[in-house]
């Protein structure tokens, strides 16, 4: 489905380069994107989870740096599936798009209101920004070749993906306990490759370290901290709990609870608990034209 393209790449900063021949007629042709009553477009109804706002996923700082150093010096800058607002600059004139109703209305006020739309089909010129971001978003979307393609066509400068590699996902503790949720992640995560062969241009993919007191709370935010992924709230912070049934939530409690009352997870894992940060699956594609 995606145009191969070449990677050379270490562990840490990887880079690839390969032509982008998207047809010009498929960048804008319309699109059937199937949307919820609230909106949601994507492969999440947050109408019906409703985690928008939850604390438990609030933006790392250190995170940011790592985004803002990917966005480089540009000034207007638009995020595609932006929901309440995480990782946007008020140091940049942000665009953010946002199809879900229920994320939109809790934006805080200090940002720009978000646009209803949909990454497949952009509603701006050809290179109307300086970058274009989209941050724990490019997983959820019906077809992410066209939306990357529509964020390519809309940018002059570099388009940046906080994604996770799903060749990755798996190597977490977390596997050993629930594993259906590891399998959903890494079914739902494009191949960095294909984000890179969509976009064309020279692409680079960086490893973007966790920090052991991740603010941001997805699944290998807690690597060193078990206990709180123990907590029902933290787990429905990250969509793909909410793709397995109650069997494997009873599962995954009881079995580390156990091995967390035994040592068992501590005398494999316990070494985690006082590493500063964690290379795992968390990665920045960017790519420029
Ligand atoms: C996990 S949330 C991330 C939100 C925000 N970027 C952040 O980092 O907090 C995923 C977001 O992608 C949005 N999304 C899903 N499908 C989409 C699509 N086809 N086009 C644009 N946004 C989409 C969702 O509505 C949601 O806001």
């Amino acid at each position: 489905m995606y145009p191969h393209a070449p990677l050379h790449l270490d562990r840490h900063n990887r880079q690839c380069a390969g032509p982008f021949t998207a047809p010009a007629h498929e960048a804008r042709q319309d699109r059937m994107t199937t949307r919820t009553q609230d909106g949601s477009a994507g492969d999440v109804d947050y109408g019906a989870i409703g985690s928008g706002c939850s604390s438990f996923r609030r933006p790392d700082e250190r995170i940011a740096r790592f985004i803002a150093q990917a966005l480089g010096d540009s000034r207007t800058v638009l995020n595609v599936g932006a929901g309440t607002g995480s990782y946007e600059s008020t140091g940049r004139t942000v665009t953010a798009i946002e199809p879900s109703e229920s994320l939109r209305a809790q934006r805080p006020a200090r940002l720009a209101r978000a646009i209803d739309a949909v990454a497949e089909d952009l509603p701006f010129a050809d290179g109307e920004f300086d970058a274009a971001m989209t941050l724990f978003s490019v997983h959820q979307w019906s077809d992410a070749r066209a939306g990357l393609r529509e964020m390519r066509r809309v940018t002059r400068g570099p388009v940046v993906i906080l994604t996770c590699d799903p060749t990755l996902v798996r190597d977490f503790w977390l596997y050993r306990y629930a594993p259906e949720v590891l399998d959903t992640e890494a079914r739902r995560y494009p191949p960095v490759e294909q984000l890179t062969a969509a976009l064309g241009g020279t692409g680079t993919i960086q490893t973007v370290p966790i920090p052991l007191d991740c603010t941001d709370g997805f699944n290998e935010a807690y690597y060193g901290r078990p206990e709180m992924l123990l907590d029902s709230a933290a787990r429905q912070a990250c969509s793909a709990w909410s793709f397995v049934d109650d069997r494997v939530r009873e599962h995954f409690d009881e079995t580390l609870r156990h091995d967390l009352n035994s040592g068992a997870w501590n005398a494999e894992f316990g070494h985690l608990r006082g590493q500063p940060t964690y290379e795992g699956s968390l990665v920045i594609v960017r790519a420029t034209p």
